[in-house]
């Protein structure tokens, strides 16, 4: 019997509320994407992967920062590396920034990070990445976890290999996006590795791939015997997607809800990267909330043409002013007191 979608689980101490994990993506889990999951029902939510070279060096040029919030938690924050003394370090950084797990990247497919050692590579040398386990786990006293893909070719049962030994390391937790590295995101994620895996460890495993609906998130639990599904694409412009996966059946969100929802995401997102980096970074935004057949395709693209976020701003209330009352309620549920920010640099790149 797979366990309902809302009942609470664990990871070490910390305790998850729901099944669902909102997933780590890099470009697109800023703070406001975060807490938005939260607030539709996700567990946990992960930060994009920080780069343990830009802690250490603190290179502003390439980064931007990532902000905590007081109403994320219980947030992982993921660090990606090849070198187990730097990602002990930024492992610590991590933890005194208030993340309540620490996360290892050992998915990442993205040449940039894969040429460098790190990301899915270390898939296929299972001593540095245990070596890597074993120094963060003895630098912070939060739970570290593991995120993978299956190897780094097709066909690669390389997570398996790795999986068993990276939880004798210290890994209280292992997702697992069973896709190689070369796939990328071709063909299907292959949760029969899932089970597998399943089979071995004696930690709790996150399966990451393909689940969108509520009747793929049960039979990805039902299948694998898995303690949570992780979900990404699909709730990019679509926070939707979770409660219905975590309570069932809801009804298509109105436009002025969608439109409302994007509005408030715009104003933290600026808020949070600044209305010049903000810009240019919502543009896939558009896209993601208004396609679903919610608006025409020409007023996105007419979006995209405009130069500024209070731009596109004016022209989304011009087409649907009922989400003024939606954008200043979920404006006003955010803006809480007892918020505090805490500085870390992000990098650009990611994946997984
Ligand atoms: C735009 C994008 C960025 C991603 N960045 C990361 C990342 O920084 N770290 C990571 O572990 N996985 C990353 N992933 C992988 C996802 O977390 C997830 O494992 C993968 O997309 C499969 O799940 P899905 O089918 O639900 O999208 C990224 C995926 C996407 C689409």
């Amino acid at each position: 019997m797979s366990p309902e979608l809302r009942t609470p689980w664990r990871i070490g101490p910390v305790e998850v509320p729901t099944r669902v994990v909102l997933a780590p993506m890099a470009g697109v889990s800023v703070q406001a994407f975060r807490r938005q999951g939260r607030r539709f029902g996700a567990g946990l939510v992960c930060s994009e992967m920080v780069s343990c070279a830009g802690l250490a060096h603190r290179n502003e040029r390439t980064q931007s920062y990532l902000l905590i919030a007081a109403d994320e938690h219980p947030l992982s924050v993921q660090i990606f590396g090849a070198d187990p003394d730097a990602m002990a370090e930024a492992a610590r950084i991590v933890e005194a920034a208030g993340a309540d797990i620490v996360d290892l990247n050992l998915g990442c497919p993205v040449r940039k990070v894969t040429k460098t050692g790190a990301g899915a590579t270390l898939l296929e040398d299972p001593d540095l990445a245990s070596r890597i386990v074993d120094a963060v786990a003895r630098a912070v006293s939060v739970p570290v976890t593991v995120k993978m893909r299956r190897g780094l070719e097709a066909g690669s049962r390389a997570a398996l290999a790795a999986g068993p030994r990276l939880v004798e390391a210290g890994a209280q937790a292992l997702a697992l996006h069973p896709r190689s590295a070369t796939q990328m995101y071709s063909g299907a994620a292959d949760h029969a590795l899932t089970a597998e895996l399943v089979q071995i460890v004696g930690v709790p495993v996150i399966a990451s791939g393909d689940i969108g609906s509520r009747e793929r998130a049960r039979e990805v639990l039902e299948q694998t015997g898995c303690a949570a599904v992780m979900v990404a694409r699909a709730a990019q412009g679509n926070p939707w997607v979770i409660s219905e996966i975590v309570d069932g059946a809801s009804e298509a969100p109105s436009r002025a809800e969608v439109a409302g929802e994007l509005l408030a995401f715009m104003s933290e997102t600026a808020r949070e990267l600044g209305e010049r980096r903000a810009t240019g970074f919502l543009k896939k935004f558009y896209g993601w909330y208004l396609g679903h057949g919610r608006f025409p395709k020409p007023f996105k693209q007419e979006l995209l043409g405009l130069a500024t976020v209070a731009e596109v701003e004016r022209r989304i209330l011009a087409a649907e002013p009922a989400a003024a009352d939606v954008r200043d309620r979920l404006l006003a549920g955010a803006a809480r007191g007892d918020e505090t920010l805490l500085a870390l640099p992000v990098s650009a790149h990611g994946g997984g």
